[in-house]
């Protein structure tokens, strides 16, 4: 682990989460349906029909979760906040129950000594707006900024990191385009509208967060990959090439004030719903960029296929997650310099990494996950790589802090550091946790060895 000398001193050491994936009481305190409720109750769209209805219980556990983090030792806390608990309509007035959740949970993890990252938006928009257009309207971007302000304004004194967007790429794409995920569409017009809006909203919050909190710090995540060819095929070059605009340059680009990627325009063939100004808005400047990695993509050209006509192959012999993907550490390095070199990141933080594993509970009470270590340490060493090659990486928060709702794919992905056995609710602290555990000990006794 010689690698994790080259992080900074100051590095943040954190895991995250997402509302929907553990809260449950998706009923309570006047919270309203999100796309998520009605997705995941639609039969067939989530593996074993499960929902989130209750997930981890987190709304009423949340004191224990803390408990948990402090005993793992981690600084920092990323998780979002559910737009329907906020403003149940989509648009108008504020829920006092909804803000009060998050102010206590604020208040707790404060009182902890773990500081607070807070996400705005990780794919539960209300369902009262997508029966009104959901993203791919223009509405949707506005109210968006509305909800975001009233969350900073109640928030902003004590939360001071802010990411408006989880993964855009999975709301436009796999919601709209691949229809996997809520709210379940297959139209490329559609996807294509939402991405824009998705940008669009999320250079408005920018602008609504700044207004309510002067000393807040704004970022953004996305998922990105890289992407090989799978020979040296002309044809696999260039679906490679299709495949990184459609993954990485088509979220990128337009955040750093290059516009939407041309080739990209004439492959999707959707003129963009664009007003004037709008791509400055969505090119407002920003203090972090989030990266969430998991995996590479090794494409072939796939012409009877859909948009972006590339295949991903599955790579025999290498070693793979309970998700089928590919670990690949090296990716995670080449990302971080890509963000450094191509677009000129100045603070990145790894806001999400992480494996799902079929952990069982042992006779004796313990979770032993030696392979999501391996996993862990692999990738932490890549972000060491990176800063000394000269990334600016500020921190990594493990995904995730426990066992939830993996959306699709329902509670069978087991990706915490955490074990959740679910009909009891009993947490369990795996392996994997206790490591993560010491590498923080370790990092930390190095920082003020360093002081
Ligand atoms: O669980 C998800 C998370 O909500 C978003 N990023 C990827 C994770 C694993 O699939």
């Amino acid at each position: 682990m010689n690698d994790l000398n080259a992080l900074p001193a100051d590095f943040t050491w954190g895991t995250a989460t997402a509302a929907y994936q553990i809260e449950g009481a998706v009923a309570e305190d006047g919270r309203s349906p999100s796309i998520w409720d009605t997705f995941s109750h639609t039969p067939g769209a989530v593996a074993g029909g499960d929902t989130g209805d209750v997930a981890c219980d987190h709304y009423h556990r949340w004191p224990e979760d803390i408990a948990l983090m402090k005993q793992l030792g981690v600084g920092a806390y990323r998780f979002s906040i559910a737009w329907p608990r906020i403003v149940p309509g989509g648009d108008g007035p504020v829920n006092e129950a909804g803000l009060s959740f998050y102010d206590r949970l604020v208040d707790g993890l404060l009182d902890a000594g773990i500081t607070p990252f807070a996400t705005l938006y990780h794919w539960d928009l209300p369902q009262a707006l997508q029966d009104r257009g959901g993203w791919p309207s223009r509405e949707t971007a506005e109210h968006f900024a509305a909800y975001a302000s009233a969350v900073t304004q109640r928030l902003g004194d004590r939360v001071k990191d802010w990411a408006t967007l989880n993964e855009p790429l999975c709301s436009a794409w796999i919601g709209h385009l691949e229809g996997k995920m809520a709210p379940g569409l297959t139209d490329l017009g559609a996807a294509v509208h939402a991405s824009y809006h998705l940008h669009l909203g999320h250079g408005l919050a920018v602008q609504a967060i700044r207004a309510a909190s002067s000393d807040a710090r704004v970022g953004i995540v996305n998922n990105l990959s890289p992407i090989e060819p799978a020979s040296e095929r002309e044809e696999d070059i260039a679906a490679a090439l299709r495949a990184d605009g459609h993954t990485n340059r088509w979220w990128l680009d337009p955040i750093h004030g290059r516009g939407y990627p041309q080739d990209m325009l004439e492959l999707y063939g959707v003129e963009l719903p664009e007003h004037a100004g709008d791509l400055a808005t969505i090119a407002a400047p920003l203090d972090w960029l989030g990266l969430n990695y998991y995996f590479r993509q090794i494409v072939t050209a796939d012409p009877t296929g859909s948009v972006p006509y590339a295949q991903q192959i599955y790579l025999p012999g290498a070693r793979h997650t309970a998700m089928d993907w590919e670990v690949h550490a090296d990716g995670l390095e080449q990302l971080l310099l890509r963000l450094t070199e191509e677009y000129g990141a100045r603070r990145i933080y790894v806001t999400e990494n992480g494996s799902a594993y079929p952990d069982v509970v042992g006779a004796d009470g313990t979770v032993d996950d030696p392979e999501r270590v391996r996993y862990l340490e692999e990738h932490l060493a890549a972000c060491g790589r990176a800063a000394r090659r000269g990334a600016p990486v500020a921190g990594y928060f493990a995904w995730s802090l426990m066992d939830n709702f993996e959306w699709a794919y329902g509670y069978d992905k087991r990706f915490g550091l955490v074990h959740v056995d679910y009909p009891t609710q009993r947490r369990t602290i795996k392996g994997s946790g206790h490591r993560y555990a010491n590498i923080i000990r370790a990092a930390s006794r190095r920082a003020r060895r360093a002081a």
